[in-house]
């Protein structure tokens, strides 16, 4: 069975076919993040407005030369939250109307719980990728930083998440600060690999903590202390600034973690998930911390950032569990209603 997996939380129209061992037939996924990039952020309405205008384009790119039709679907899963409303109104409407004209039935997915998926997702041919459980995601993006605990697919919980910003939006607001494009975390990774990242010792958030929570509103806050500090930044000091910053950022993920595989030591996998995954120090960070206790595990680089491939396979794996029915939309919606 083929599912034809559908994106649009954020700024991305993302359109996927995977089949049922979540393997990736096609994907085609337009940004508007050009339009953003010297505004620090997106808007809301821009982003929407965008969406309504690729949607088909995207649709038609992604099936279209792989000779798939719509009515070769055995699902169509959708992203129902959460995000900006605009843009998850378009592409629900354009799953419904698909849905009714095609007679293929549609399943609503919560965005995150495709992001825990994403780690399941192979490219074309490659061998499926399967997961040993009990398994700890951590999921950072732009919009959350959780950590779930999973005994199987659905069912698990959260054990800890951000009391302030995500840790995409430290990135995002931290590459503001020192004047560097948005998304920030890319231009600020790209400038941190020629810096120096104990150059600045940033204050870590949490640390005497015993919960595994995130907090990065004082790590913005040293940042622009830090800036301010410096009448003139030239390129040197800047990397400097962004590998200690990226290093902070980092760093106070992996403490998390490890709190969280003390207090679930029967943990087999450690899944690293979200836009920020695709950090490459993160990734050696988490692999030399963790990968002695357990088996470590990213998502492809391409699935790291939104995407339809995820949304399907988590959308197929809910359809399969007899999860699906009518649903609604929301902007604010907990993933506790996914996974219990
Ligand atoms: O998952 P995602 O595409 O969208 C949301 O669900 O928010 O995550 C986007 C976030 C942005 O904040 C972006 O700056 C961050 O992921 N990001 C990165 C990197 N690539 C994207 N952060 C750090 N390093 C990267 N290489
Ligand atoms: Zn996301």
């Amino acid at each position: 069975m083929l599912t034809l997996g559908i994106e649009t939380s954020c700024d991305e129209t993302s359109v996927a076919v995977t089949d049922e061992e979540n393997r990736v037939r096609s994907m085609t996924t337009a940004s508007s993040q050009d339009l953003f990039e010297k505004r620090a952020g997106v808007i809301p309405e821009e982003a929407a407005r965008k969406q309504v205008e690729c949607m088909i384009p995207v649709l038609d790119e992604c099936l279209r030369p792989q000779g798939y039709r719509v009515s070769d679907m055995g699902l169509i899963a959708v992203t129902r939250g959460p995000g900006l409303m605009g843009s998850l109104l378009t592409g629900t409407t354009c799953a419904r109307t698909l849905s009714s004209v095609f007679g293929v039935p549609v399943i609503g997915v919560h965005h995150v719980l495709g992001h825990l998926f994403s780690t399941e997702l192979a490219w074309g041919d490659e061998e499926p990728r399967t997961v040993q459980f009990p398994c700890l995601t951590l999921s950072a993006s732009g919009g959350h930083t959780e950590l779930w605990y999973r005994t199987s697919h659905l069912s698990g919980r959260l054990i800890g998440k951000t009391r302030d910003d995500a840790a995409g939006e430290a990135y995002d607001k931290g590459a503001a600060t020192l004047g560097l494009p948005y998304p920030g975390g890319p231009s600020l990774a790209a400038m941190a690999e020629i810096g120096d990242k104990n150059a600045f010792l940033l204050p870590l958030p949490l640390r005497d903590d015993p919960q595994p929570e995130f907090s990065f509103s004082g790590l913005k806050t040293s940042l622009r202390t830090l800036a301010k500090r410096h009448q003139n930044i030239d390129d040197i000091l800047k990397a400097d600034m962004c590998a200690s910053y990226q290093k902070a950022i980092n760093d106070h993920l992996c403490d998390a973690v490890k709190k969280a595989l003390s207090i679930m030591p029967e943990t087999r996998e450690l899944h690293v998930t979200g836009g920020v995954s695709a950090n490459r120090e993160l990734r050696r960070e988490m692999t030399e911390r963790f990968s002695a206790s357990v088996s470590v595990k990213f998502p492809h680089t391409r699935f790291c950032g939104d995407n339809a491939a995820m949304i399907a396979a988590a959308g197929n794996r809910l359809w399969q569990n007899g999860r699906g029915g009518e649903f609604t939309v929301g902007a604010a919606l907990a993933l506790s209603q996914a996974i219990h």
